[in-house]
């Protein structure tokens, strides 16, 4: 048995966050510039390299894996990767298999996706009106991606949708977006807006709305009740006791969870990020091509946990935004 990653603050890490390319067919209001230069193809890890990356980050404990972009479903080959990785599910050494996607590619995939061992898919979905989603998602069109929840759900595939709460934008679809999910039998996960990404200030609907109001809205509808469950991401839940469904709250500005983070994030170029709001990170690419030998690359990732820092410092109070990142999240991949 080789030892588990353990951080300076004793946490142990055992999710992987992978983003298997910076490219995207959306282009977010709070997650790209409209006009995004992406890497040059040769800079991003092959899949092959990829394989090795996240075998060696199972092989030292990790235990969740999930693929994000960008876009991660627009990665060529990207299917044959989860056929790969379905290895380690069969093994047993990896409990969770999963993804983070904005659903455009869906319908194509849902079905191979099942079979390579994933049984849970996160969507973003920020709102259910048509012009709203292609205002911010500016090259989405939201019949696409409903088809592809569909396929998704048909798959068999359970469906957590995550809606970033934007003021003036979807305060107005608290109670839709929760009826539509409860009759669909999809979970909700509200996430505050991050500073992240340099968009230039010209967007009026990236406005931050805390989610202390959001849960004080629905509770004028529902009774809330606190949920101690974790699900290994950062989300904390609240069951609606006339529907019996589960609603998600990140909220990385109003409630800091860093105190039981258990992940790290690989970046498609092969650098790992300890933590998505500090700019410390340790280029793995180096380590892997340095040798063969996958015990040089052990090394440089035990060496890059005893750097992961104790938290995130995003913080909106007073008139500046503080802790503001120059990194676009699909970067990190979220
Ligand atoms: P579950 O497995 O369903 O719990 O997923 P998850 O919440 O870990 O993953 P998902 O990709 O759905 O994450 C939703 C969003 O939460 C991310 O895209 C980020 O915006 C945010 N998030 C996830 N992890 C962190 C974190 O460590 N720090 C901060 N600040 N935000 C995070
Ligand atoms: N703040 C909060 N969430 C964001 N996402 C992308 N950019 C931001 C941001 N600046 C979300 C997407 C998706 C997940 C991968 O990250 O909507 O749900
Ligand atoms: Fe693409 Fe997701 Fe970013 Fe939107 S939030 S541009 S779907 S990576």
């Amino acid at each position: 048995m080789t030892a588990p990653l353990i951080d300076p603050f004793m946490r142990a890490i055992t999710y992987l966050r992978v983003s298997v390319t910076d490219r995207c067919d959306f282009r977010c209001v709070y997650c790209m510039a409209e006009n995004m230069q992406f890497l040059p193809k040769k800079e991003l890890l092959t899949l092959e390299e990829l394989d090795r990356m996240c075998s060696t980050f199972i092989n030292l404990g990790v235990e969740k894996l999930r693929i994000t972009g960008g876009e991660p479903l627009v990665r060529r080959g990207i299917l044959q990767f989860f056929e790969a990785m379905s290895r380690h599910l069969d093994s047993g050494a990896l409990k969770e298999l999963t993804l983070t996607t904005n659903g455009s590619q869906l319908e194509k995939y849902a079905s191979a996706l099942y079979a390579a061992g994933v049984r849970r898919v996160n969507i973003s979905l920020d709102t259910l009106d048509e012009d709203k989603f292609a205002r911010v998602t500016r090259w989405g069109r939201l019949p696409q991606v409903l088809r592809g929840i569909d396929a998704a759900q048909s798959a068999g595939l359970r469906v957590k949708i995550n809606t970033v709460a934007l003021k003036g934008f979807n305060e107005d679809e608290i109670f839709t977006l929760t009826r539509w999910c409860a009759e669909r039998d999809m979970d909700l996960t509200w996430i505050e807006v991050m500073p992240m990404g340099d968009l230039g200030g010209e967007d009026r609907i990236g406005q931050y709305w805390a989610l202390s109001e959001l849960r004080e809205t629905l509770a004028q509808e529902y009774t809330l009740v606190d949920l101690s469950e974790r699900t290994g991401g950062p989300a904390r839940y609240v069951q609606l006791v006339e529907t019996g469904q589960k609603i998600g709250f990140i909220t990385p500005l109003t409630h800091n969870f860093c105190e039981s983070c258990n992940r790290v994030r690989l970046t498609c170029t092969g650098e790992l990020f300890m933590c998505l709001g500090q700019e410390d990170n340790a280029d793995l690419r180096s380590a892997l091509r340095a040798s063969e030998d996958d015990s040089v690359l052990e090394a440089a990732i035990r060496e890059a946990i005893t750097h992961k820092p104790k938290g995130h410092d995003f913080d909106y109070s007073r008139q500046e935004i503080k802790g503001q990142m120059t990194r676009h999240m699909s970067h990190t991949g979220g």
